[in-house]
């Protein structure tokens, strides 16, 4: 090699020319229907909407790349029912909701909120076979003002789980339920986010960024104190994975911010201002295809308390302007920012990311679990085992 093809090389290293083929974990990002990592989030409820939202209206949900529709029957019984009408597959969107189920438009048959077919009124006696026939369903259930529906095996059907943090309203307080793409933008421009669930999963476990894109990249978009660099550490709990991030403040205290990720798409983060005190929430990062989730929280309020909507740098993501977005970027942009879903193979995972490895590894051996026949972490079957214990909080003490 002489002199000038040595220097060529050298300067060349690292160009974008040439660079492998990308490509995703598949394993983690693809939820729809017999993948493994669909099989995994259908073991566990999922918030579906607000209760009281669901009326007589059907309404159209996407969720875990299925297709379904949502209704309360004329008796208050809300109804998940795969939409392609098992007659001959219009769609009961357009189906009419009565004391006893949903009749679809076409020809009149009658399904109720399990899927029994009640009535074929175009067949002979009404349908002598009707009770052969099954329009495919979903159990749905309510709690905290959300419902919440099992598309998983029936036999595996867990517990729908309370957690303890929520279970101790003071009295004036109550809980909000919100639903939409508010968790990367702290408002309701999206009713669903344009990319993968995983970004925002593993958002969760990444205490470093609330310092850099929250703090000293865009200036202070929550508590003024987390300019300050944290001590971290990373722990497992029973079902999910937790940090803890230790600031030493100027007034001789220090806090210690405590964030929950549980199994298999859930977190709860404490107050974004470090107020003292347990976490008052929690949310669910909800697949609705590969590329795209929605957000439930469900927060403590006290009786006056709005619906959450977050002021950033001083206006809320609707209202900011591309030119903003570019100066001050918050999670939303981060996250967009990484694609509609995220090329692993272009990752280097460092130190700082020792949380979203440990999640990651718990999804992988749990999928691995599921697809042998086993249960997941995190599920019940027992009533008395449907609490869950979460540990997040800002903690102050005197150092
Ligand atoms: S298509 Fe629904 S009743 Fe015929
Ligand atoms: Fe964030």
């Amino acid at each position: 090699m002489n002199e000038m093809t040595r220097s060529n090389s050298l300067r060349d290293e690292g160009t974008a020319y040439g660079r492998a083929k990308p490509h995703s974990n598949k394993l983690l990002t693809e939820i729809g229907p017999r993948t493994p990592c669909g099989e995994l989030m259908r073991r566990y409820w999922h918030p579906v909407a607000i209760a009281e939202e669901v009326t007589a209206t059907p309404r159209k949900l996407r969720i875990l790349g299925e297709d379904l529709v949502l209704f309360r029957d004329r008796k208050g019984r809300p109804g998940l029912l795969y939409p392609r009408c098992m007659h001959r597959g219009t769609t009961l969107y357009y189906g009419k909701v009565e004391d006893e189920g949903i009749r679809c438009c076409y020809h009149g048959w009658l399904f109720d909120v399990e899927g029994h077919c009640l009535e074929q009124p175009c067949e002979p006696d009404g349908g002598v076979h009707r009770d052969k026939v099954r329009q495919p369903w979903y159990p749905v259930e309510e709690r905290y003002g959300l419902l919440f529906a099992y598309m998983g095996p029936p036999a595996k059907r867990p517990v729908l789980p309370r957690y303890d943090h929520l279970e101790d309203l003071e009295p004036g307080e109550r809980l909000i339920a919100t639903i939409g793409g508010f968790g990367a933008t702290g408002d309701a421009s999206f009713d669903v986010l344009p990319y993968s669930w995983l970004h925002m999963n593993d958002n969760i476990m990444d205490p470093f960024h609330v310092q850099v894109l929250h703090s000293t990249f865009s200036g202070a978009q929550f508590a003024p104190d987390f300019r300050l660099m944290p001590k971290v550490d990373f722990f497992y709990t029973e079902s999910g994975v937790c940090y803890t991030a230790v600031r030493e403040l100027e007034d001789g205290q220090e806090v210690d911010r405590i964030s929950s990720w549980l199994m298999p798409n859930i977190m709860s983060v404490p107050s974004i201002h470090l107020a003292p005190g347990r976490s008052r929430g929690i949310s669910w990062v909800v697949p609705v295809d590969d590329d795209k989730y929605y957000q439930v929280m469900i927060a403590k309020a006290s009786q006056d308390g709005g619906r959450f909507e977050l002021k950033i740098n001083g206006t809320t993501w609707g209202e900011k302007s591309e030119e903003e977005r570019q100066r001050f970027p918050s999670d939303f942009e981060a996250q967009v920012g990484q694609g509609p879903i995220s090329l692993h193979s272009e990752e280097h995972l460092a130190t700082s990311d020792r949380g979203i490895a440990m999640q990651r590894r718990m999804l992988e051996q749990q999928i691995a679990i599921v697809a042998q026949g086993g249960d997941p972490l995190g599920v019940a079957f027992d009533e008395d085992k449907a609490t869950v214990a979460v540990r997040s909080g800002n903690f102050y003490r005197r150092i």
